[in-house]
């Protein structure tokens, strides 16, 4: 039996960890090819070892999304050999603060990240996704994006960007065969949350961790694999309805705690 993404190319951002490198395995899985992008050659060759340990194609490139050179070279490089059929923004990095605690830097290198490095990579990718005539594009928001979260109001801005940024790609590239979602985890347990924690709360972490787990209602944690399940479907042909929507995966967050 052929697998669901046999001959398609995928692209991730921030494949190297977390949520991003489950996406990855999960699409080598399903037969894509995976181009892993990541800030180093280290970050996204973990991941690269793990794709080819399951017997899949991949290619590794170290980029910085929110520098717009580095990511049209990249760009250049992939195109030059393959289609991009499918691609996840997931590349993103966190801030805790309210607005007093939240320097126009910090402002600034969330942005960089989360909202250009989508622009960026998006920019370049659609293009291309418009000259093949079709496409399809996840967008790694969160449950910031749709109700904000105490203490993190930088990430907040940023992820509700993802989600708007989402409805927008979707409306302006329908034409184009171009579908756009977004997902929006609730807490995941990746590298992500283990740095935030040590960093934050260096004495008391494991409160913090069972904190944290305990604010789904579901109480726990999702697996960066539940995650990476969700982007499966809907980069399937059985999602083949489904564009400008996003889905909170989020263990009752936003619907229960209300
Ligand atoms: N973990 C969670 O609880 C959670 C919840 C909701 C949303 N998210 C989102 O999911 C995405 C992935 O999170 P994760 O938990 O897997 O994080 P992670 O820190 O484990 O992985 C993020 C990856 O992105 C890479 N990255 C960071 N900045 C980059 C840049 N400028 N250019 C290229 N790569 C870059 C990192 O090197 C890392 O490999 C992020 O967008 C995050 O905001 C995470």
């Amino acid at each position: 039996m052929s697998k669901k993404l046999e001959g398609k190319t995928v692209l991730v951002t921030g494949g190297g960890s977390g949520i991003g490198q489950s996406i990855c395995l999960r699409m080598a899985q399903d037969g894509a090819r995976v181009i892993i992008l990541d800030l180093t050659q280290e970050a996204a060759a973990i991941t690269a070892e793990k794709v080819s340990d399951l017997g899949g194609e991949f290619e590794v490139y170290a980029c910085d999304v929110a520098n717009s050179s580095q990511v049209s070279q990249v760009l250049n490089e992939v195109t030059n050999k393959h289609s991009i059929d499918i691609l996840i923004n997931n590349a993103g990095v966190a801030h805790v603060g309210n607005i007093e605690n939240t320097s126009e830097e910090d402002l600034d290198r969330l942005y960089a990240v989360n909202v250009k490095g989508l622009y960026n990579v998006t920019l370049g990718v659609v293009r291309f996704m418009k000259s093949q005539g079709a496409g399809i594009i996840i967008n790694m928001a969160s449950i910031a994006s749709s109700v904000g979260l105490a203490d993190r109001f930088a990430y907040s801005m940023s992820k509700g960007a993802v989600l708007s940024m989402t409805m927008s790609l979707a409306k302006d590239y329908l034409s184009d065969g171009i579908r756009c979602n977004c997902i929006s985890p609730g807490r995941v347990h990746t590298p992500f949350v283990d740095n935030f924690i040590a960093k934050n709360y260096p004495d008391n972490g494991e409160e913090m961790f069972d904190k944290l787990s305990k604010s789904q209602p579901i109480g726990r944690m999702a697996k960066p694999e539940e995650i990476a399940g969700l982007v499966a479907y809907l980069c399937s042909e059985e999602a083949a309805f489904i564009t400008g929507s996003n889905y909170p995966i989020d263990g009752g967050f936003i619907t229960l705690n209300s």
